[in-house]
């Protein structure tokens, strides 16, 4: 690549909500030469209880308006349209479209040696089955187990309250009681809980490890990008630029970023992409 083609990447990250900002931080942290667009679909959300067609007319619609402000690369960074419309939006878009289920799937594939795991996520994303399938062409055992309290835990903001240590827990034995019985993966099938990780390693027995899809997603992002966007985006002083867009208050998720990010967002766009 010679210097003249090197050019910043545009890439998207998609979520239903503010969840999707620790995928942001986590690509952003490991390609800060890049200009990121975040898409919280925040009118629509939560996406974790909804069927399957109405979140792939909703992520398409979403991934339809990036496209259209030209971006190189589109990340799903929501594990349950992930697990539900990624096969929607690559037909949808002319772009290259990453989810995290698969990425998540081959860093606990990394991780494992007994090859039993154990998936937490939203109801739709367990019913959906996608983590067991990706982990069963890698040789696993999969449990999935559904933990619709955290995420309004975590949007409450106790990341390190007794109250949601203690629901987390009673998820973890409930699981453990059913589990296979030497599994020593869980991964942490949704965008919202990457921040319980210090929590989940309490609560979790020593043998297993959390696996990060949000992180194995960021690796993913830096393997697929082309390599004139690659050598730009990894140059250790390049500063990130951010263009934030919901679909209901712009004041909301300025308020509720910082539980993501470590930075204030002062500025949000309000977008309407329909029903
Ligand atoms: N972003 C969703 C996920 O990762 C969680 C929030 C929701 O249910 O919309 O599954």
């Amino acid at each position: 690549v010679s210097l003249v083609d090197l050019r910043r990447a545009r890439i998207a990250v998609f979520d239903s909500g503010m969840g999707g900002l620790t995928v942001l931080r986590a690509i952003e942290r490991l390609l800060p030469g890049a200009d990121y667009l975040y898409f919280g679909d925040t009118a629509r959300l939560p996406y974790g209880a909804k069927s399957q067609k109405t979140i792939a007319r909703c992520v398409v619609s979403a991934a339809k308006h990036l496209e259209a402000q030209g971006i190189d690369l589109l990340v799903i960074g929501c594990n349950t349209a992930s697990a539900l419309a990624l096969y929607d939006v690559r037909e949808a878009v002319n772009v290259p479209v990453i989810g995290v289920i698969e990425p998540g799937a081959t860093a606990a594939e990394e991780l494992s040696h007994s090859r039993e795991a154990i998936v937490f996520a939203t109801e739709a994303t367990v019913n959906s089955h996608a983590y067991q399938r990706a982990l069963a062409r890698r040789g696993f055992n999969t449990f999935e187990k559904a933990c619709p309290l955290l995420v309004p835990l975590v949007e409450e903001g106790w990341v390190n309250h007794p109250v949601t240590e203690q629901v987390a827990r009673i998820y973890m034995i409930e699981t453990l009681r059913l589990a296979p019985a030497n599994c020593d993966a869980l991964i942490l099938g949704c965008t919202h809980y990457p921040l319980l990780k210090d929590l989940f390693r309490r609560v979790a027995p020593q043998r297993i490890q959390l696996v990060d899809p949000a992180e194995a997603t960021a690796h993913a992002v830096v393997s697929q990008l082309p390599d004139n966007m690659k050598l730009c985006a990894l140059m250790p002083n390049a500063v990130p630029t951010y263009r934030f867009m919901v679909t209901d208050s712009t004041e909301k998720f300025s308020r509720m970023a910082p539980l993501f990010l470590n930075f204030e967002v002062d500025h949000v766009e309000l977008v309407d992409v329909g029903q």
